[in-house]
Parts: C-alpha cells; sequence; structure tokens
C-alpha cells in the first residue's frame, strides 16, 4: 500500500464556521488569534484510492492558516507551520506531501518545505495545469468556439499556474492578455513568447479593462477577495476560476445567464476513495493538486515532482500521462458547490444569441 499526504488549511475565517456553528458567533479577529496558537493536526485518514496498478492510503494535515494569514503574517511563522505539517505527515508514514492552496503559494512554492523534510514534497500544480487547459478546452468546444479564433485573458499570468497556462495557450489561442498587478514579470514573460502567438500579446495590470473583450478567462491568482463581478464579462465568455479562495465572485453565477463559469481541476479519483472528511466536493473528486500527490504515491515517484515557480511542459505532459494510466481523470464541469450540465450550457449559449439577436434589431 503507498501511502502521501496532503496539507490543506481553511480558505478563509469563514471556513470555520463549517468546522462548528458556534464559531460564526465569534469575531473574525479572535478566531484568527486562536488559529495562530493552535499547532498542525492530522484532520482524517484517507482510504480506498484504487488504481489498475496499486492501491493508497493517506491523510489530511491540517495547517491552521486561513489564505490571509498566510500572505499577512511573517513568512519564516508561517513557513515553520507548514514545516511541522509536512513533519506530521513524515511521522505518519507517507511517502510524498502535497501542498494544498497557499501552503504551495508561500515563499518559494515548495523548496525550502522540501529541504526541511525528509519525504518527497509536491504543489501538485503540474496536474492543475494539465486539467485546467483540458477543461476550458472542452468548454469552448461545447460552447460552439474556437480557441484558435479567441482572446483569451489569463488573470494571473505571472504565477506558478497561470504562467504555465499562458506558455501552453499562448500556441492555441489568436490572442493572449496577460494580467497580473506587477508589469515586469508580465513583460519578461511576453519577450519569451513573442513570436509564438498568432495575434496579439497584451500586459496588464488593469483586470477590468482586460476582462472586457476576453472570449476566455484563466483565473488564477493568490487573491484573497474577489476580483471578477457580474459586470466585467463579455456575453458567452467561458471563465475557468482556478484560483482557491475563488476569484470570480458568486454574483457571476446569479446574475449573468449568459456567461460560462467553471471551476478548474475537479478530479475522478480511482477505486472507492473516502476522504473521510467534506471539503466540498461530490464524493470520489478531488482538487487536481490533490491527485497529484495520489498519482506520484501509486506510481512509486517518490521525488520532489513539482516545486518553485516554474513549471515545464515536460512535468505536465508526464503528470498527464500517469493520471491516465492511473485512471484519473476530469469529473466534469462544476461551480459554486453544484454541476454544470449539458442543458444549462445550452441555455447560456441561447442567452447569448438572444443578446446578439437583441442588439441587432
Ligand atoms: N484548483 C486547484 O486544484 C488548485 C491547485 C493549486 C493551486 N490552486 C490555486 O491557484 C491559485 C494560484 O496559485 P499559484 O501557485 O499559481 O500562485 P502564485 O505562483 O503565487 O501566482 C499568483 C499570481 O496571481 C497574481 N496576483 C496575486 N494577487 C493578485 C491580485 N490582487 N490581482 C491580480 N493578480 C494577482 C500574482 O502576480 P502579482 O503579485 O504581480 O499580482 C501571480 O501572477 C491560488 O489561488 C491557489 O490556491 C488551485
Amino acid at each position: 500500500m503507498e501511502k502521501f499526504a496532503f496539507i490543506i488549511h481553511p480558505l478563509s475565517i469563514h471556513d470555520m464556521a463549517h468546522v462548528s456553528p458556534v464559531l460564526k458567533f465569534i469575531p473574525d479577529s479572535w478566531l484568527e488569534s486562536a488559529l495562530k496558537l493552535k499547532k498542525p493536526f492530522q484532520v482524517s485518514h484517507i482510504t480506498g484510492i484504487k488504481s489498475p496498478y496499486a492501491e493508497a492510503e493517506g491523510w489530511f494535515i491540517g495547517c491552521p492558516l486561513t489564505s490571509k494569514q498566510m500572505v499577512e503574517l511573517p513568512e519564516e511563522f508561517v513557513m515553520d507551520r507548514i514545516i511541522e505539517s509536512g513533519k506530521i505527515a513524515q511521522e505518519l508514514g507517507a511517502k510524498v506531501v502535497g501542498l494544498g492552496a497557499f501552503t504551495s503559494i508561500v515563499g518559494d512554492a515548495g523548496i525550502t518545505v522540501a529541504k526541511n523534510l525528509d519525504i518527497a514534497v509536491t504543489s501538485g500544480n503540474s496536474y492543475t495545469v494539465a486539467t485546467a487547459l483540458e477543461g476550458t478546452r472542452e468548454a469552448v468546444r461545447l460552447m460552439g468556439k474556437d480557441l484558435a479564433t479567441a482572446h483569451v485573458t489569463i488573470v494571473g499570468a505571472s504565477g506558478s499556474i497561470g504562467a504555465a497556462c499562458t506558455r501552453i495557450l499562448a500556441r492555441e489561442a489568436k490572442d493572449i492578455t496577460m494580467v497580473a498587478r506587477h508589469l515586469q514579470p508580465l513583460e519578461e514573460l511576453a519577450q519569451e513568447l513573442s513570436g509564438s502567438v498568432a495575434g496579439k500579446l497584451t500586459v496588464s495590470n488593469d483586470i477590468k479593462h482586460s476582462l472586457k473583450d476576453a472570449d476566455v478567462v484563466i483565473a488564477v491568482t493568490s487573491a484573497v477577495d474577489f476580483l471578477i463581478e457580474p459586470e466585467d464579462l463579455k456575453a458567452g465568455a467561458i471563465v475557468c476560476d482556478v484560483a482557491r479562495p475563488r476569484n470570480v465572485s458568486r454574483e457571476v453565477a446569479s446574475k449573468r445567464k449568459d456567461v460560462l463559469v467553471i471551476e478548474g481541476g475537479v478530479i475522478k479519483v480511482p477505486g472507492n476513495v473516502d476522504f473521510h472528511f467534506d471539503f466540498g466536493f461530490p464524493p470520489q473528486t478531488s482538487f487536481a493538486c490533490m491527485a497529484e500527490t495520489m498519482i506520484l504515491a501509486l506510481e512509486k515517484r517518490y521525488e520532489n515532482f513539482t516545486l518553485g515557480r516554474k513549471l515545464t511542459i515536460e512535468q505536465i505532459d508526464t503528470i498527464s500521462q500517469l493520471a491516465r494510466k492511473h485512471d484519473f481523470s476530469l469529473a466534469g464541469f462544476r461551480n459554486f458547490e453544484r454541476a454544470v450540465t449539458d442543458e444549462e450550457i445550452a441555455h447560456i449559449q441561447g442567452f447569448v444569441e438572444q443578446e446578439l439577436a437583441m442588439r441587432n434589431i
């Protein structure tokens, strides 16, 4: 039996209400102070993962800091907490540990964590890129569009996941707009990619303006608040929200019936997996970054697989091949805790056609 662990943390202080409803009556600042004092702990035992080639079990390890605390508290303090979480994984017998959500964003994206542990470490970002792009391509196809003629905006394009998505989409899309707060890393990436984009390659730190003409949006920033609101998007836009916490506001789903929002990286896990912990996904499914950790364990590939912010195409191809070998696959579209059906996609197309017809009257 192969063994892995995955470090999770509350995405926001409001997640604490899932732990106990009483906590919602306690002021956020008190809860945050309490979390700061709490040590990492084992959350659950994960059982029942079975591919055609191997079986695995694992553990969720809780690193009790919110996304906001992870970016605002001193980096050394946060890093110590993540390393302590990794040491619990090590003691439990895991041979590889995955870094969930902001535990792979703090500092150098896993490199320091790996240096301080005796087991392998991965951020899970390679499989996240592969599946976010697979889902986006499928959504584009279902919406009757073509990437080769599309304007794609990547929000968070200078990040680990965003830059890899940009490098790959630069060979497939017509126009690309890369967005983040700091322009210099975007300009460096634009220079590297000049010549590989069929149409225009633009950089911007103005999110709202960059979204206005986008046919396809990949949202993958490490922002702790929503960045994309209903009024920002073009009719018929396809948005893949990879970020956790989400970049797309919940209001987009309720107010924009002419826009398709999907979550990046919802993966069907082989076997009869029981996470013994509810992270808001349907049974037998996981985030892509969790899946990457499981795949490495099933493959007995106990090595630091995805670390640092520069992902390679080879890493992404390799993990995609291993995922297919071990029977992991995209689990259909979801947004805001529910499945997106084919009928809903047809409705969205209907709304877009209606709107275009109205404009032509
Ligand atoms: N769905 C999954 O399975 C999965 C798996 C792994 C990670 N994730 C999520 O993916 C997201 C990105 O992870 P990563 O490792 O790629 O992070 P990263 O390497 O730290 O990159 C973050 C990117 O976001 C930009 N950014 C941050 N705050 C912003 C803001 N307020 N406005 C605009 N841009 C902003 C950063 O550039 P600037 O600093 O210049 O703005 C950078 O381009 C996170 O939310 C993470 O939790 C999801």
